[in-house]
């Protein structure tokens, strides 16, 4: 299985801290937050890795990360984003490394507290489509919410209002190499972004979508109060814990 960690977009609901570098380059506790992504899926076994980054400070991953030698790999992988049109957009600029093989996609702005290998092995034995890992949240509407008929996810629904469970789907998805196809199809939304949330619920529509819990706690870090959160999760825990 092949590793993308999505990283583009221009953060600016971090403004003024994303004026000048690219959100993903701040620190949490110690270390800068890519590196709680990149080791999530090493971690997990996977060594190929693409980088998708865009905005301010699209070097700075390369200063930082060079050839990935100091987390124990032999390459990485790096692409840009032009603008900011939607996880999906960038994920489809994964697609030349993806060569019919499988994904595991991870949002740059996501941390967690446990590997995710388990999830992972699972996913590797599934013959087709997708899995994604949700996590009871309190405050569900600032995310993709899945809407459950018994033990099976019949949609998600991107922020909803109003929503109709308490979990929010977290940014660690796998794909088979259909999902290019998929988001080819997709039309940009509200926010004129391609959403990840649409890719997730084709693969629903076609029944080709599993789903698990996701163990120990999970934060984005994406606005001023869970980017205070995660600094104080990852400094009393740490992070990609076995
Ligand atoms: O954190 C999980 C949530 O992430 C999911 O529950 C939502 O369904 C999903 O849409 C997403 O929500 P956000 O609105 O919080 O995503 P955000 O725009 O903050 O982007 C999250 C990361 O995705 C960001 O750190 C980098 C990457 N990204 C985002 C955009 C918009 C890109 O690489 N390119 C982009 O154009």
């Amino acid at each position: 299985m092949k590793g993308v960690i999505l990283a583009g977009g221009l953060g600016s609901r971090l403004s003024p801290l994303t004026k000048v570098t690219n959100k993903h380059l701040l620190p949490i506790y110690n270390k800068p937050m890519i590196y709680y992504p990149l080791e999530a899926l090493i971690k997990a076994g996977i060594r190929d890795i693409l980088i998708v980054t865009g905005g301010n400070s699209a070097g700075d991953f390369l200063k930082l990360l060079g050839n990935g030698k100091e987390f124990g790999l032999k390459h990485l992988n790096y692409t840009y984003q032009h603008g900011e049109g939607g996880i999906a957009e960038a994920l489809s600029l994964a697609e030349f490394l993806c060569d019919n093989d499988k994904l595991c996609v991870i949002l740059g702005d996501n941390i967690i507290e446990k590997n995710i290998i388990k999830a992972v092995k699972d996913f590797e034995t599934q013959p087709r489509g997708a899995k994604i890992m949700v996590k009871e949240v309190p405050d569900p509407e600032r995310f993709g919410v899945p809407i459950f008929k018994g033990k099976r996810i019949v949609k998600i629904q991107e922020k909803p209002k109003r929503p109709k469970s308490p979990y929010a789907v977290t940014g660690i998805y796998m794909y088979d190499s259909t999902v290019f196809d998929i988001i080819r199809t997709l039309k940009p939304s509200g926010r004129g972004e391609l959403e990840i949330t649409d890719v997730n619920n084709a693969y629903i529509k076609r029944g080709e979508m599993t789903w698990e819990g996701l163990e120990g706690w999970w934060t984005d870090a994406g606005t001023f109060e869970s980017l205070l959160l995660a600094n104080q999760l990852v400094a009393k825990t740490g992070a990609n814990n076995l």
